[in-house]
């Protein structure tokens, strides 16, 4: 007799999830397929309703299951899919770039678009060095980015990101990555005049770009007043580009619509991806301000060319994302949501494991310390990777669905689409493993 093989054990066949170890989905029972989504919440196959805790990661900011989003890119790909990039393009695809110009910084009016952010992030880095090129100046290949960031899994952006941990197995990386210490959030300006001596000390004619993400994820530090301003200043001494990577901050989830606002510096290169689409299409765009986009003059073409860039119909799933982040504030939404929302999680400050909580918009990031000790386990910038696998499997077990994402730090981002009945439930989750596992810690 044959019995059906459930959909996790055909995954576990054939499927190679990303990243966890099998050891992490097998023996941890961590894999879930999930089979609907309503809002914030999603049901997996087994019939168990779980609270999408990071967004998924950081890409489904206004739910699941959104008839508009799904309309707009069915009537797309219904019209036309897509288009050969090179002379065509479609309608979905023009709308998202006139929705990016309407709600980027300053002058940045020309999108690039690409299926993913490590795309995008590849694509950056080309546009940096042939900027260059073309301005005469030959020898700017290296990108100055911070220790513990993420920029994509491209060949660029693991030389830019700064992993090396994790990421020496691939050795070697690109040339030209160079790296220093990220921002914490209190007198960042010595961290800022860090990137000038490593400009003059790499020799300022050899330097494309800095690249960095508004905040520094891994320890979720968010930056002072001071810091962003005076890199910008920087960049413009030098001649050398500024890139912001909005992949996680972008699409209002700091409570403006883009991260960098916060900080009212207008970069020369941003990178918008995840929540771009509210995660219904695989789509990001590179957006650059009008000198970086004139330099390439009336004869030269873009850097590169990718078959599913700009692809009509997850451009107009995008569009559509695009229009209700702007014409629903979505901004102020996840601000007033990231408000109600720290006050209702300051009640798990007082456990012991919690040694400080930050928030940047509908994004609240827990450190965690070790309850005896104090000593912080937020040490992801370091490579240790140990805390955040119990975490996840405990929020798991009580119903909270959340991406694994840096060490000692509790991510809470959820949608934006969330009630108050939903923050109660994500705070007494979050508040039920930290209690179990400042438990467990303090017994060693
Ligand atoms: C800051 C940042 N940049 C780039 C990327 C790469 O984006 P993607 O996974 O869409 O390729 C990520 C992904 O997590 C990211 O967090």
């Amino acid at each position: 007799m044959t019995t059906e093989r459930s959909l996790e054990e055909r995954a576990l066949d054939h499927l190679w999830i990303h990243e966890s170890p099998r050891s992490e989905l097998v023996d941890h029972d961590m894999l879930r397929v999930f089979d609907r989504g309503e809002g914030p919440w999603l049901w997996d196959t087994r019939g168990d309703r779980y609270f999408d805790l990071c967004s998924s990661m950081w890409q489904t900011p206004l739910g699941h299951g959104r008839g508009d989003i799904t309309s707009a890119m069915a009537e797309q790909a219904r019209r036309v899919a897509t288009a050969g990039p090179i002379f065509f393009t479609t309608r979905g695809a023009v709308e998202l770039a006139e929705r990016l110009a309407a709600s980027a910084p300053g002058d940045m009016q020309h999108s690039f678009l690409t299926s993913s952010g490590s795309e995008a992030t590849e694509t950056a880095i080309r546009l940096a060095r042939q900027y260059h090129r073309m301005r005469g100046d030959h020898h700017r290949y290296k990108f100055i980015s911070r220790y513990g960031s993420y920029h994509g899994a491209g060949g660029g952006g693991l030389a830019m990101s700064g992993r090396r941990h994790r990421d020496s197995v691939y050795y070697p990386l690109m040339p030209g990555g160079v790296h220093v210490m990220p921002p914490t959030g209190v007198s960042d300006l010595q961290y800022a005049e860090q990137i000038r001596d490593t400009i003059e000390l790499e020799g300022p004619e050899t330097v494309a770009a800095v690249i960095g993400e508004p905040v520094a994820i891994t320890e979720f530090r968010i930056p002072d007043e001071t810091y962003w301003p005076r890199v910008r200043e920087i960049c413009d001494e030098y001649g050398v580009l500024l890139i912001i990577d909005e992949t996680l901050v972008g699409c209002c989830r700091s409570g403006r619509m883009w991260g960098i606002e916060h900080w009212n510096v207008v970069p020369d290169v941003m990178v918008v991806a995840k929540a771009l689409s509210g995660g219904y299409a695989p789509v990001a765009a590179m957006i650059v301000r009008e000198h970086v986009f004139a330099a390439f003059g009336h004869d030269t073409g873009s850097p590169s060319v990718q078959s599913y860039g700009g692809h009509g119909a997850t451009a107009a799933a995008a569009a559509r994302a695009m229009e209700i982040y702007m014409d629903e504030r979505m901004d102020r939404v996840a601000e007033s949501l990231g408000a109600e929302l720290f006050g209702m999680l300051s009640e798990v400050t007082d456990l012991p494991i919690v040694g400080d909580m930050r928030r940047f918009g509908l994004w609240i990031g827990i450190e965690l310390v070790n309850p005896v000790t104090g000593e912080s386990y937020a040490t992801g910038i370091r490579g240790k990777f140990e805390v955040a696998k119990e975490i996840s499997r405990r929020l798991l077990r009580v119903g909270c669905a959340a991406a694994r994402m840096s060490e000692g730090i509790l991510h809470v981002a959820p949608p934006y689409v969330s009630t108050s009945d939903d923050l109660k439930f994500v705070t007494e989750a979050v508040f039920t493993v930290l209690d179990q596992l400042s438990d467990k810690l303090s017994r060693g």
